[in-house]
C-alpha cells in the first residue's frame, strides 16, 4: 500500500515538475510551461497578452520562453536587443513561414513557395515615390467624395455616428478603392454602396478574427465565418476587379505575380481578402484613436488645428473650388511637426503587435548586455514592443497619459531622443516593425491618415454627443494582432462647416 501511495505521489511531483518547471539546458532562456498539458499559457496570453507578459517579465526578466498550444515561444522585452531579432537573415529568423500558417488558419490560403524577398521589393517599389504620390491624389479625392456621399446633400446638418465606425468605414472604404480601383460606370453613383458592401462583410470577419485565430469559434460562428467569406470572394473575384477604374500598380503587378505563379481563381479571390485586411485592417483603428484623443485632449486639439490652418489657402469661396483639396495635397509635403507627435502618441499608446519569427536553425542572440541565449530550430521568437519601449516608464514618462507633445522637443522640432537604462533608444516606439520586415504601407498609411484628420478638422465640426463620456476602454482581447480597438463605440455628431468642400 505504501508503495502505490508513494509511486502515484511520485508521478504527480513528475507530471507537476515537467508542466511548472522553468528550469533549461545551460543558456537557454527560461521556460515557463505553464499548468496546462500541451495548451500551457495559451489560455492567459489570448485573454489578455499584455497583462500576462508583464506578469512574465517580472518573474523571469528581459528574456524567457513559454509554452503556447503546444509550441515553446521565446519571448525578448529588451528594446536595446532587438535588432538581433529584426536585423537577423531569414535564413536563420524567418518572417513567412508564422505569416503562411496564419494565412491558412485565418483565409484558407496557400500560396505555392516562392521568393518573398522579391515580391516585397516589388511591393514596396509600387507604394514608393510617384506611385505614392499618384496613391495619394486618389486617396485624397475618394475621402472627399466619400464624406460627400455620407453626408448625403445635408451638408450642413448635424449627423450622427460611432466614432469607430465612422473611421474605420471612411478609412477601409477609401484606402480599399485608392488600391483595388473605383467602379467603372458611373464613379460616382455606385461610389458608397460597392465599397461599403466589402466593408459591411470585412468588418463581420474583423469581429471573429480572434477567434478565428485561436481556433475557438462555435459551430454557428464557423457557418458565418464560411458565409463572409464566400462573399469577400465573390466581391473580390477576378471579373470584378477586372471591371474597375484606377487600380493601383500594386495591385496589378501582385495579382499578375500570383497568376504567372499558376495560383488559381479561388486562392486569387483569398488572397485578395489576406490584401483587404493587411492593407486596410489598421488604418481604420489608427484614425479612430487619433480622433479620440484628440477629442478628449483640448490643449492637442487646439495646438494641431493651430498648425493645420497654416496650410488652409485664402480664398474666395466662388472663385476656387479646388483650394481645399490643394490644401489636403499640401499638409502631407508639409512640415507638421505637432501633427505628426500627436500621432506618434496615439500609435504609441494604441499599436501593438506581436513580431513573430520562426527559429530556421539552432542559433545564439546575443543580447545588447552581452549576455548569450541559445535559440531552438522549431520554435519561435517574439517582440512585443507595446509593453517595451512604448508602455515603458523608463523610457516615457507616465506611458499612460497621451501627451500629444512627447515626441516634441521644447523649441517645437520633432524629439527623437530617448533613453532607456542611460543608453539611447534606436526605437523609442515600433508601430510599424522594424528591420527587414518593416510595414512597407507606412507611408501611405500615415499620409491618408493626414489627409482624413486634416479634412476632418478643418472642414468639419466633429465633437461628442457626451462631452463627459469616457475615453473607451481597450478590447484586450486584441493584443498582438495590430493596432488595439476599443471594447465599446462612443458617439459623435459632425456636420460640414466650409462651403468649397469638393
Ligand atoms: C496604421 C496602419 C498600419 C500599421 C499599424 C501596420 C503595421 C505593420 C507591422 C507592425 C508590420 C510588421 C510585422 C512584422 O514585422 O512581423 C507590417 C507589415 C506589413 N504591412 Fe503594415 N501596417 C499598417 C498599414 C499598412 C498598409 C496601408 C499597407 C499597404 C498598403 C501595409 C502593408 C504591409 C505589408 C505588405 C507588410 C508585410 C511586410 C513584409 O512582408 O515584410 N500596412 N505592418
Amino acid at each position: 500500500m505504501i508503495w502505490t501511495i508513494t509511486f502515484i505521489l511520485s508521478a504527480l511531483l513528475a507530471v507537476f515538475v515537467f508542466f511548472t518547471g522553468t528550469t533549461r539546458r545551460k543558456n537557454e532562456p527560461p521556460l515557463d510551461k505553464g499548468y496546462i498539458p500541451w495548451l500551457g499559457h495559451a489560455i492567459h496570453l489570448g485573454k489578455d497578452a499584455a497583462k500576462f507578459l508583464a506578469q512574465m517579465k517580472k518573474k523571469h526578466g528581459d528574456i524567457f520562453t513559454v509554452h503556447v498550444a503546444g509550441r515553446n515561444v521565446t519571448v525578448l522585452l529588451d528594446p536595446h536587443s532587438y535588432d538581433a531579432v529584426v536585423m537577423e537573415s531569414s535564413s536563420k529568423l524567418d518572417f513567412n513561414k508564422y505569416a503562411h500558417l496564419l494565412m491558412k488558419r485565418i483565409f484558407d490560403l496557400q500560396l505555392p513557395d516562392h521568393d518573398s524577398v522579391e515580391e516585397k521589393a516589388t511591393m514596396k517599389m509600387y507604394l514608393q515615390a510617384e506611385h505614392l504620390e499618384l496613391l495619394n491624389i486618389r486617396m485624397q479625392s475618394n475621402l472627399c467624395s466619400h464624406l460627400l456621399s455620407v453626408l448625403n446633400g445635408h451638408n450642413h446638418m448635424w449627423k450622427e455616428d460611432g466614432l469607430l465606425h465612422f473611421c474605420y468605414s471612411t478609412m477601409f472604404c477609401c484606402g480599399y478603392l485608392t488600391l483595388f480601383g473605383n467602379e467603372a460606370y458611373p464613379e460616382t453613383s455606385s461610389f458608397a454602396s460597392q465599397s461599403a458592401d466589402v466593408y459591411k462583410e470585412f468588418r463581420k470577419f474583423d469581429e471573429l478574427l480572434m477567434k478565428i485565430v485561436r481556433a475557438s469559434l462555435t459551430f454557428g460562428e464557423k457557418k458565418e465565418v464560411r458565409g463572409i467569406k464566400e462573399r469577400l470572394c465573390d466581391l473580390l473575384s477576378s471579373s470584378r476587379l477586372g471591371a474597375k477604374l484606377n487600380q493601383s500598380s500594386w495591385l496589378k503587378n501582385y495579382r499578375l505575380h500570383l497568376v504567372k505563379q499558376g495560383v488559381n481563381e479561388e486562392m486569387l479571390r483569398r488572397a485578395m481578402i489576406l490584401q483587404l485586411w493587411a492593407t486596410q485592417g489598421n488604418t481604420g483603428p489608427a484614425a479612430f484613436w487619433l480622433m479620440v484623443m484628440l477629442l478628449k485632449h483640448p490643449d492637442a486639439l487646439t495646438a494641431l488645428k493651430d498648425e493645420l490652418k497654416t496650410f488652409v489657402k485664402p480664398t474666395n469661396d466662388r472663385q476656387d473650388p479646388n483650394a481645399f483639396l490643394q490644401s489636403v495635397s499640401e499638409v502631407i509635403r508639409g512640415c507638421t511637426p505637432i501633427l505628426d507627435s500627436t500621432l506618434n502618441e496615439t500609435l504609441r499608446m494604441t499599436a501593438a503587435p506581436f513580431i513573430t519569427r520562426e527559429i530556421l536553425q539552432n542559433m545564439t542572440l546575443t543580447m545588447a548586455d552581452g549576455q548569450q541565449y541559445n535559440l531552438k530550430k522549431g520554435e519561435r521568437i517574439c517582440l512585443f514592443p507595446y509593453l517595451s519601449p512604448q508602455m515603458d516608464p523608463e523610457v516615457h514618462y507616465e506611458p499612460e497619459k497621451f501627451k500629444y507633445n512627447r515626441f516634441l522637443n521644447q523649441d517645437g522640432s520633432p524629439k527623437t531622443d530617448f533613453f532607456k537604462g542611460d543608453k539611447k533608444l534606436k526605437y523609442s516606439s515600433m508601430p510599424w516593425g522594424a528591420g527587414r520586415n518593416i510595414c512597407v504601407g507606412r507611408q501611405f498609411a500615415i499620409n491618408s491618415i493626414k489627409q482624413f484628420i486634416f479634412i476632418m478638422l478643418m472642414a468639419f465640426d466633429v465633437e461628442l454627443c457626451d462631452s463627459e463620456a469616457s475615453l473607451p476602454e481597450v478590447d484586450v482581447s486584441r493584443y498582438g494582432f495590430g493596432m488595439l480597438q476599443p471594447k465599446k463605440d462612443i458617439k459623435i455628431r459632425y456636420r460640414l462647416k466650409i462651403k468649397n468642400f469638393t
